[in-house]
C-alpha cells in the first residue's frame, strides 16, 4: 500500500465532528517511524510532528533552530508509520514569517514532501490572512495561541500566558480570527483553564490544550515528556504516564554488564 494512501486515516472533518459529538480528541507528538507506529497503533487521533523536535530530538534550548528540511525529514518517517492518526506538522520558525507567498509555498512543500495531512503554525491576527491563503490552496491548518514558543525571545520566557484581561481579550479575538480564516482546530498552550474552557465553548472548531485545563476539546503532550524520558522537565501540567528513563537506564546498564562479563551473547544468541 502506498504511504500516501488515505484509506482509514482520520480526517479534519472527523476531528471537527468529534467536538460536535462531545468526544475528547487525543494528540501526541512523534518524530520518528518507530515511536509514531506505537503511538498510532495505540489509537491516538492526531500525531503532531512538533518543532519541539528541536528540543527533544536535537537538544537545542529553544524551537527556533530547526529547519524546514529537518521537519520534512522527520515528518516523512512519522507519515510512513501512521495508518490511523491525522498527522500535523509544525511549520518551523522562519518558514512562514517572511511573506505570505513563501509561507503558502512552504506549507505546500510540507504536505507534498512528507505526505502528512496538515500544518500547524503559531500566532493570531498577524497570521490570519496568510492562513486564509493556505486554506484556499488546499492546506489544512491548525492554529496555536497562548504560549507560542517560537516567540520566546519576545515573550521573555515560557510562563503562563493571558493571565491579564488585556492578553485574554487578545487571545479571544485571535481565536475567532483563526476560526474565520479557516483553521480546523487551535492549540491553546499554557493559559488559564477557565479562559480555555470559555473560549472552547465559543468556538465551532475544536481546541486542543496543553497546560490549558480540562475544558478544551482535546489534549496534546510531548511524547518524550509523558513517557518520563525527560526527567529534568516536570511542569505542573505534565503527567508522566510511564517512567521510561529509569527503564532505559536499567536496560543499558544490564547490557554493559552482560557484555563486560561475557554473558552476552550466549550460545543461543549466536550463529
Ligand atoms: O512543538 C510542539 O510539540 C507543540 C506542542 C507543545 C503543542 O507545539
Amino acid at each position: 500500500m502506498s504511504v500516501h494512501t488515505q484509506s482509514a486515516r482520520m480526517t479534519t472533518t472527523q476531528i471537527k465532528k468529534m467536538k460536535q459529538q462531545g468526544e475528547k480528541i487525543t494528540m501526541l507528538t512523534s518524530y520518528d517511524f518507530t515511536l509514531a507506529g506505537l503511538v498510532d497503533r495505540a489509537g491516538v487521533d492526531m500525531i503532531l510532528v512538533g518543532d519541539s523536535a528541536a528540543n527533544v530530538v536535537c537538544g537545542y534550548g529553544t524551537t527556533l533552530p530547526i529547519t524546514l528540511d529537518q521537519m520534512i525529514f522527520l515528518a516523512s518517517g512519522v507519515r510512513r508509520a501512521a495508518e490511523h492518526a491525522l498527522v500535523v506538522v509544525d511549520m518551523p520558525f522562519g518558514s512562514y514569517q517572511v511573506s505570505d507567498e513563501q509561507a503558502v509555498a512552504n506549507a505546500i512543500r510540507i504536505l507534498k514532501e512528507s505526505g502528512c495531512d496538515a500544518v500547524k503554525l503559531e500566532g493570531g491576527e498577524e497570521v490570519a490572512p496568510m492562513i486564509r491563503k493556505m486554506v484556499a490552496a488546499g492546506v489544512p491548518v491548525m492554529g496555536h495561541l497562548g504560549l507560542t514558543p517560537q516567540s520566546v525571545n519576545q515573550l521573555g520566557g515560557y510562563g503562563l500566558r493571558a493571565k491579564e484581561e488585556a492578553e485574554a481579550e487578545k487571545l479571544r479575538t485571535d481565536a475567532h480570527l483563526l476560526e474565520q480564516a479557516g483553521c480546523f482546530s487551535i492549540v491553546f498552550e499554557k493559559i488559564p483553564a477557565e479562559l480555555a474552557a470559555k473560549e472552547t465553548r465559543q468556538l465551532q472548531i475544536p481546541t486542543i490544550g496543553i497546560g490549558a485545563g480540562a475544558g478544551t476539546d482535546g489534549q496534546v503532550l510531548v511524547l518524550h515528556d509523558m513517557l518520563g524520558l525527560n526527567q529534568g522537565f516536570k511542569p505542573k501540567f505534565l503527567r508522566h504516564f510511564a517512567e521510561l528513563a529509569p527503564a532505559v537506564d536499567d536496560a543499558v546498564k544490564s547490557y554493559i554488564d552482560a557484555v563486560k562479563d561475557g554473558s552476552f551473547p550466549s550460545a543461543q544468541e549466536q550463529y
